[in-house]
């Protein structure tokens, strides 16, 4: 059985948390993709270089959460060749078998425009930075600022800018609690997965 859940979106709107739930809940195979960006920005170096040889150890750092690896993330994926290095693994994963939720920026556009269901979970600013704020502290008028110029900069690429497939269902969770916006995912899911 081959069944993707594409889930993209901008910073913090939610998208981590409804694709664990919907995972566990489908009994999909999830991956962060925002993880493998992290862990290239995090790297150093040739972002290039680091890309074509990412490992399993690169993405198990616990320093990638970070509002600096997030802004590190954002420039290296502004890198075509970045990105290429990072398809093919992607791709795999999307259509492994026995289903996957992969979420990100680009994977109902361009990683896998043939996902059987395309969520595209997005928040206002405001709110996406107090929920980044309460996870990672500090100043919340700085992690609003950061949000934006991330916001700005994954939109603004020419290389697979964020942006809601034609055929993604929008799911605004402003004003959803965390279980609400768990459910209307699901709800999207359930109406087209069909198990034999
Ligand atoms: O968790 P959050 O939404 O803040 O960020 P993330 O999903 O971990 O992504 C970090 C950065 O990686 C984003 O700002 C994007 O620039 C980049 N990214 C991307 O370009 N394409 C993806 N499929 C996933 C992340």
């Amino acid at each position: 059985m081959i069944f993707t859940v594409a889930i993209d979106g901008p910073a913090a709107a939610g998208k981590g948390t409804i694709s664990r739930a919907v995972a566990a809940r489908f009994g999909f195979r999830h991956l962060d993709t925002g993880l493998l960006y992290r862990a290239v920005g995090a790297k150093g170096g040739d972002p290039v270089a680091a890309a074509r040889a990412l490992t399993a150890e690169d993405l198990a750092r616990d320093d990638l959460r970070t509002l600096e690896a997030g802004q590190a993330a954002s420039r290296v994926a502004a890198i075509p060749e970045v990105r290429e290095a990072l398809v093919a693994f992607q791709r795999r994963f999307a259509r492994s078998e026995g289903g996957a939720v992969l979420d990100g920026r680009d994977i109902g556009t361009v990683i896998c425009p043939e996902a059987e269901v395309k969520l595209y979970v997005t928040a206002s600013p405001e709110v996406r930075a107090h929920r980044r704020w309460l996870e990672v502290g500090g100043d919340e008028a700085q992690v609003l600022a950061e949000v934006l110029e991330r916001d700005a900069r994954d939109m603004g690429r020419a290389d697979a800018p964020l942006r809601a497939a034609d055929d993604a269902v929008v799911i605004d969770t402003t004003a959803l609690g965390i279980d609400e916006a768990v459910e209307a995912a699901c709800a999207v899911v359930r109406a087209r997965f069909r198990p034999e």
